[in-house]
C-alpha cells in the first residue's frame, strides 16, 4: 500500500490528517521540496535537504529530521509505491499553535513534517524527436523580495504559472524592474547566445534551483560553453540562439517562442540536446 509519512508515522493519505491550526495552512509558513528518483535512485537528494536546512534556520524552525532521518523516511515512503519513477514532496512547517498570531510560536511548538511521493514520467531518451518543447509568455515578476526561500507560499508562483496557462502556454518568464530576466514560475532559466550559457546569478530574486546547480557544474565541467551567471534583459534574450528550462520534475526543456516569437530559428538547438546528454549523464552523481 502506498504510504505517506507526517510527524513520525507512516500511514495510508487518507488518514493523514493536519490540523487547521498548523501555521502553514494559517499563515504558507512552511518549506518545501520536490526530490525526483528514477528506478529508486535519487537526483541531488542531498543538495535538496541542505537547501531544506538552509531555509529552515534562515526560519528559525528547529526539531526537522537529520539527512540519515530523511534518506531512512524518505526511502521508506518510495518503497511503499509500485512505480518506478517518483517525486517526493517534502514539506515542514512551524507546527500547530492554540491561538493564531503572527509572531513565531514558543520553541517547544514541534514542526509539521509531512512527505508523499507521486508518479512522474519516465525521463526522455536525449534526442530532438522525443522532446516536446515549451511555448512560453513572458511578465514582470509580481512577488516578494525573498524569492531565494523555497516556501509553500506559491499564491505568486500560482498566479504567474495561471497567467501562463491562459495564454496557452507552458510557463511564464518573469523579468524585474530593471528589465533582467531572473527565473520562470516554476522553473530557472539558461539562455544560449553564440557559445555562452547565461543564467541569472543567485540572489534574492530567484530559487537556488537544484537542476540549475546540476547543470551549471556539468556545464563548467565540460567545458564546451563559456557559462556565465548573469541576468539576460530583454533585448538580449530576443536575440538568443536557445532558452531553457530547468526543475526538478522536468529537468532541461528547450523553449522554443516567447510571446509568440520564435527564439532562435523556432525549433530545438543542438545546444539543448548537448546539455541535456549532460544532464542525462551526469545527473545521478549528484
Ligand atoms: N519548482 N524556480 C522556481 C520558482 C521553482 O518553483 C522551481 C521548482 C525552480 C527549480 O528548482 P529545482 O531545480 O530545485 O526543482 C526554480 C518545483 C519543482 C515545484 O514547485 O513543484
Amino acid at each position: 500500500m502506498a504510504l505517506v509519512y507526517l510527524n513520525g508515522q507512516f500511514c495510508a493519505p487518507e488518514q493523514a490528517a493536519i490540523s487547521p491550526m498548523d501555521r502553514g495552512f494559517l499563515f504558507g509558513d512552511g518549506l518545501y521540496e520536490v526530490v525526483p528518483s528514477y528506478n529508486g535512485q535519487f537526483v541531488g537528494f542531498t543538495l535538496h535537504i541542505h537547501r531544506l536546512n538552509n531555509g529552515l534556520a534562515e526560519l528559525n524552525i528547529a526539531g526537522t529530521p537529520t539527512l540519515e532521518e530523511w534518506q531512512n523516511i524518505c526511502r521508506r515512503v518510495l518503497d511503499s509505491h509500485e512505480e518506478t519513477n517518483l517525486g517526493l514532496y517534502i514539506q515542514v512547517t512551524r507546527g500547530v499553535v492554540a491561538q493564531r498570531g503572527h509572531a513565531y510560536p514558543s520553541a517547544t511548538v514541534k514542526p509539521t513534517v509531512f512527505v508523499y511521493a507521486f508518479p512522474i514520467p519516465t525521463p526522455r531518451s536525449a534526442e530532438i524527436t522525443s522532446c516536446t518543447p515549451y511555448r512560453v509568455v513572458t511578465q514582470q515578476d509580481q512577488r516578494w523580495q525573498r524569492c531565494d526561500v523555497k516556501t509553500t507560499s506559491l499564491l505568486g508562483n500560482v498566479m504567474h504559472y495561471q497567467h501562463g496557462r491562459e495564454q496557452h502556454s507552458d510557463e511564464t518568464l518573469l523579468f524585474n524592474p530593471r528589465g533582467q530576466l531572473t527565473e520562470a514560475s516554476t522553473s530557472n532559466v539558461f539562455v544560449l547566445c553564440g557559445e555562452t550559457v547565461y543564467t541569472a546569478p543567485l540572489d534574492n530574486q530567484l530559487l537556488p534551483g537544484i537542476t540549475r546547480h546540476i547543470l551549471l557544474d556539468l556545464l563548467h565541467a565540460d567545458k564546451k560553453f563559456k557559462v556565465i551567471e548573469q541576468a539576460v534583459d530583454k533585448a538580449q534574450l530576443a536575440a538568443a540562439d536557445e532558452v531553457w528550462i530547468t526543475s526538478s520534475s522536468r529537468e532541461v526543456v528547450p523553449v522554443i517562442s516567447i510571446d509568440g516569437v520564435p527564439v532562435g530559428c523556432g525549433e530545438i538547438g543542438p545546444g539543448w540536446l548537448h546539455a541535456f546528454k549532460l544532464y542525462s549523464q551526469g545527473k545521478f552523481n549528484y
